[in-house]
């Protein structure tokens, strides 16, 4: 399946005899796009989008979002089956190859990933380099960013194998980096990977165990991690995604480029939410002050946010915010936690968002961080570590995203224009002379 002409679109210059006939492309779902890569060799003008919200960046086949339904597809699969009824092992190879995989291509798969999970043994030393309290995303962007000097033999990004090779190393590799960074933090002994661990089960045992004693990871959890990275797995062209195919659109090597999408996410505007959302739960305490708090958002003048509300594409509620909310009843349940004040004031943060006119005129609904900083809390994690979770799951889908883009007989550099209104030509003046 491919994008198909669908008629076309003429613009004419006001003013003038000028016009350009621009495509219309079909893709399999989602509204036509007007190709409008000749608008300023027909027009000699540029099209303007600040943050994008009309521009298709690029064709994909992974992942689909309809906002206004509330629908998120990976590879056609609906979010709630693959929840349901996959793990993150073989939702990664679907992202990755397109199809779900056999038995035979699972196990090929698993034992591939779960294979590459130990580190070079010099990056050990490479953690020493930073402060002790360093935020896990910090370790992140340096760790992964670092591989590609220590895996000189993929970095040929024109060699399939080489990409190939890379993908499992990023996506092996990820999990044991976070964990360590959790574990530099506190001092701990860094602990090795044990591939006969299932992935998310694997990431628990790293993140939770010493060597002073046996550790079992409970299978409850490992299932509530797995869930939790199918649904963070990948999310089509976000910042993020977008900043590793841009960074990937120059040929940089894609350790460097994932290690670029990190740096993306961390911005509490997109990844860094989850942590967001913990700091604002503690802020407001209480179910009685949630009232004041909205006030404070609404009011434009403050800058205050709801953090975990609201998304560029869904103008409906998150798919993945429905199946993380009742993820976070069972994982408490399964817990033993009766009552977590922190659930029962995001609920009823929620109920009263949802009633109220500034958030439904705005159509903003829960997104996917909304609760999941209440289920990573319940399991353990210490806030720091949210985004380094949502990075790990994450690396599959960039990398998938820039496996496509290098493949893309299309592809170029990514180079936006922009709309300058900075001073017109002048002539340098000599210090001596400036008033
Ligand atoms: N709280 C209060 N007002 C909001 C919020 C919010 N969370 N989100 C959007 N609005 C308002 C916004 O001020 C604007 O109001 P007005 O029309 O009066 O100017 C209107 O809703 C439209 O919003 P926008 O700023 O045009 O939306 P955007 O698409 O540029 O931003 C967003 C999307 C996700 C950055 C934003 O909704 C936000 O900052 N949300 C809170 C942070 C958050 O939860 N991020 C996680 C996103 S999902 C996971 C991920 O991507 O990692």
């Amino acid at each position: 399946m491919s994008a198909t002409a669908n008629g076309s679109l003429t613009i004419t210059l006001d003013g003038s005899n000028k016009s350009s006939k621009l495509p219309l492309i079909q893709g399999t779902l989602g509204p036509a796009v007007a190709d409008i890569r000749k608008i300023y060799n027909d027009l000699g003008i540029f099209t303007f989008d600040p943050g994008y919200g009309a521009t298709a960046s690029c064709e994909s086949k992974i992942t689909y979002i309809d906002g206004d339904e509330g629908v998120l597809l990976y590879r056609g699969y609906p979010i709630e089956q693959l929840a349901e009824k996959s793990t993150f092992l073989e939702v990664a190879y679907l992202l990755l190859n397109g199809e779900l995989p056999t038995t035979a291509e699972s196990k090929d798969f698993e034992d591939g990933v779960l294979r590459h999970t130990m580190l070079h043994e010099q990056l050990r030393t490479f953690y020493n380099g930073f402060r002790r309290d360093a935020h896990p995303m910090a370790v992140m962007c340096g760790v992964v960013g670092a591989l590609s000097a220590f895996y000189h033999d993929s970095l040929d990004i024109t060699n399939p194998e080489h990409r190939r090779i890379s993908a499992f190393r990023l996506i092996a590799k990820v999990p044991t980096i976070a964990a360590w960074a959790h574990k530099y933090n506190i001092g701990q002994p860094f602990m090795y990977p044990q591939n006969n661990l299932g992935y998310a089960e694997n990431f628990l045992y790293m993140f939770n165990a010493v060597p002073a004693e046996p550790y079992h990871v409970n299978p409850i959890l490992a299932r509530a991690m797995d869930l939790i990275m199918i649904l963070h797995a990948d999310h089509e062209q976000n910042a993020s995604t977008s900043t590793v195919r841009l960074a990937g659109s120059t040929g940089a090597n894609p350790f460097a480029c994932i290690a670029a999408g990190i740096a993306s996410l961390w911005g509490p505007s997109h990844g860094g939410a989850n942590e967001a959302v913990l700091h604002m739960l503690g802020e407001i305490g209480h179910v009685k002050n949630i009232p004041t708090f909205l006030e404070q958002v609404k009011d434009k003048n403050s800058k205050v946010k709801l953090m975990g509300f609201g998304h560029r594409v869904y103008k409906n509620y998150d798919p993945r915010a429905k199946i993380m909310q009742a993820t976070c009843h069972q994982v408490l349940r399964e817990l033993g936690i009766k009552d977590d004040p922190l659930l029962d004031l995001a609920i009823e943060l929620e109920k009263i968002a949802l009633n109220d006119r500034y958030f439904v005129d705005r159509k903003l609904y829960p997104n996917v961080d909304f609760y999941s900083g209440i289920i990573l809390k319940a399991m353990g994690f210490p806030l720091s570590m949210f985004t380094a979770l949502f990075a790990v799951a994450r690396t599959v889908g960039w990398i998938s995203q820039w496996q496509e883009m290098i493949e893309d007989p299309e592809q170029r550099i990514g180079r936006p224009r922009q709309i300058y209104t900075g001073a017109a030509k002048r002539d340098y003046v000599p210090l001596a002379q400036r008033g």
